[in-house]
């Protein structure tokens, strides 16, 4: 199994202070920072482009950005968000002409390239590109705002995924995203996720560490 991973998502932080913030999550115990771009065309809601992830790459040059692109054409946009300082651009393929070259794209400029499944999106759409991937994103909501509940049937189909991984002969990171909070996390680590994003668990705890700590210590198996 791959390492566990605590993404906290920035989208519930207080964005007035939200360079403080990242950091506040960073020496809590983050792993990843995790950027949710949204465009409202995908999805119903406007959030953060560009030139947030510029300024979080400058402000923060060791963070890990993971970077979910929630929007439409995200082919004109996973060149510009790599090169914009992201470590991993994550799109939904559903959006995406050619998810195959646009996933080339992002690797070409060095970084690691994700694919991201709505809850109603079939797995199959990763088959073809599974050996050109780094991560697989399951969507545990439909995406377009935090603090939403967590969809059970996600657990079965992380456990899917991670079987199909073995049939394909690939060993991708599971992120799961989406009502993940310290009463779900030992679930979704035995299911096979090892990249936990978290929200409202995490910037609507009184303290971060704690917050982590806890989710940390559910998902470790
Ligand atoms: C939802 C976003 C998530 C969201 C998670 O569209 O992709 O990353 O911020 O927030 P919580 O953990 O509050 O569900
Ligand atoms: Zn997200």
């Amino acid at each position: 199994t791959r390492p566990l991973r605590i993404a906290p998502s920035i989208l519930s932080a207080d964005f007035a202070r939200l360079g403080e913030q990242c950091q506040e999550v960073i020496d809590a115990g983050a792993d990843w920072l995790h950027v949710d771009v949204m465009d409202g065309h995908y999805v119903p809601n406007i959030t953060i482009g560009l030139p947030v992830v510029e300024a979080l790459r400058k402000a923060l040059p060791d963070a890990f950005l993971d970077v979910h692109l929630m929007i439409d054409n995200p082919d004109d946009f996973v060149g510009p968000f790599a090169r914009a300082g992201a470590d991993l651009v994550c799109f939904h393929p559903e959006a995406s002409r050619h998810p195959h070259r646009a996933v080339h794209t992002i690797k070409s400029l060095g970084k690691k390239a994700g694919l991201a499944i709505n809850p109603a999106t079939p797995l199959s759409w990763i088959d073809h590109l599974a050996h050109d991937l780094d991560m697989v994103l399951i969507m545990s909501v439909n995406p377009g705002f935090g603090g939403q509940a967590f969809i059970p049937h996600t657990l079965e189909k992380i456990a899917q995924l991670k079987a199909r991984h073995d049939e394909l002969g690939v060993d991708l990171d599971i992120e799961v995203d989406g009502g993940v909070s310290p009463s779900n996390a030992a679930q979704l680590r035995q299911a096979g996720a090892n990249v936990l994003v978290a929200g409202s668990a995490i910037f609507g705890a009184p303290n971060y560490k704690e917050a982590i700590d806890a989710i940390r210590q559910q998902a470790t198996l």
